[in-house]
């Protein structure tokens, strides 16, 4: 089920045969091609990050709640290296000032990979402003990381489709079972592990409200890695020999649909209320440039450096255990080249329009 927003974005519905909730007045329309993807997404998110605060601030002053002298908290899963971040957490800070001026706001991002660190400290820096406190947390975004009933806002941008092929969590699913086939189950026991999490970490009246990649049929591909898997599978077979390698966990994405992402509500003990679970559909960015001017060239070196931003960290991680350092390094680059080769041969076979799902969830 699709409505349509301005032919740019539309929503499909959580629920069969309508739109659940209506459109929000202040929902935006992205564009696409006048920013980079992800920060589009994290624009679209910070304004939902806005009402959504405003909204739970304007209740605890009407209520009398004694929560309204109390420091908002806001915590960001899976922050990278900082912009997108600052995005998010900014709008909850610029909703706090607007609503209360004297109260204070404590932010955090959280990243598990420990070298982005220095650069995420850049993208936080307080400014001296007063009464707004920033922190990091280094770990999995799978774990409780701050204490229980003390957060107000949790958010994520384009972070929770990677599972966390690391964490404990891992320890329930048969070795066995450990490929590709049984990605469905880990995203699901990790998906609904992390749900347990967050309801732990939030304070009462407090909101999830996270955006990531999702897919409308279990039968959807997700370009990008698809591109990958190939190249990945060329590159390796020429240079490192036919060993059977699962070169498909080498990025470890999983699309969920919304009834994957629904499930863990169905249980009540969780004690968060699923209020909006939503499909918004994007074209791919790149491609509707292409389609305006054809230039190849242009269209599949910016898919490329897309498709390497977001999974070189983790290609590097995975080839560390399949080749030394130094093949690594040339490895990765023959994969993106093979990525590009990919995209210019046929930009019309390889476009990533994409569903993004965004979910809001309420601490009952
Ligand atoms: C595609 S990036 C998105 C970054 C940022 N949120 C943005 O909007 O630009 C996904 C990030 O999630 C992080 N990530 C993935 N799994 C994670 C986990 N289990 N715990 C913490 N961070 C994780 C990755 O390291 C990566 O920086």
């Amino acid at each position: 089920m699709f409505e349509s927003m301005n032919s740019t974005l539309s929503y499909e519905s959580a629920t069969q045969g309508s739109t659940y909730p209506p459109r929000q007045p202040d929902d935006t329309v992205i564009q696409p091609g006048s920013i980079k993807p992800q920060t589009q997404d994290a624009e679209f998110l910070a304004n939902i990050i806005a009402r959504e605060t405003g909204k739970i601030l304007k209740s605890q002053t009407s209520a009398g709640d004694s929560n309204r002298c109390l420091p908002v908290v806001g915590v960001d899963r899976g922050s990278g290296w900082g912009p997108n971040s600052r995005i998010l957490l900014d709008r909850l800070t610029q909703t706090v000032r607007r609503h209360d001026p004297r109260r204070a706001v404590i932010t955090y991002c959280n990243e598990r990979q420990p070298d982005t660190f220095g650069r995420l400290a850049t993208y936080h820096q307080n400014e001296s402003q007063e009464r707004i406190y920033r922190g990091l947390l280094c770990g999995s975004f799978l774990d409780q990381l701050l204490p229980s009933s003390s957060v107000t806002i949790v958010t994520s941008n384009a972070a929770l489709h990677w599972l966390d092929l690391k964490h404990r969590t891992m320890e329930r699913v048969a070795f066995s079972q450990r490929n590709v086939h049984c990605l469905a189950k880990i995203a699901a026991i990790q998906w609904r592990y992390f749900m347990q999490n967050i309801a732990a970490e939030l304070t009462p009246g407090g909101k999830l409200i996270v955006s990531f990649v999702g897919r409308n049929s279990a039968a959807a591909e997700h370009v990008p890695l698809q591109l990958l898997q190939l190249a990945i599978r060329d590159v390796l077979h020429e240079k490192v020999g036919p060993e059977q390698l699962d070169f498909r966990l080498a990025i470890p994405i999983y699309l969920r649909t919304l009834p994957e992402i629904r499930r863990p509500f169905q249980d009540r003990s969780l004690s968060l209320v699923l209020e909006k679970c939503q499909l918004a559909y994007q074209p791919c960015p790149y491609f509707e440039q292409f389609k305006r001017d054809r230039d190849r060239q242009r269209y599949a070196s910016e898919f490329t450096q897309f498709v390497r931003g977001f999974s070189s960290v983790a290609l590097m991680q995975w080839l560390h255990g399949v080749a030394p350092e130094s093949r690594a390094q040339q490895l990765v680059s023959d994969i993106y080249q093979n990525v590009q080769a990919r995209i210019l041969s046929d930009p019309q076979r390889w476009t990533m329009s994409k569903h993004r799902v965004i979910v809001i969830a309420a601490k009952a």
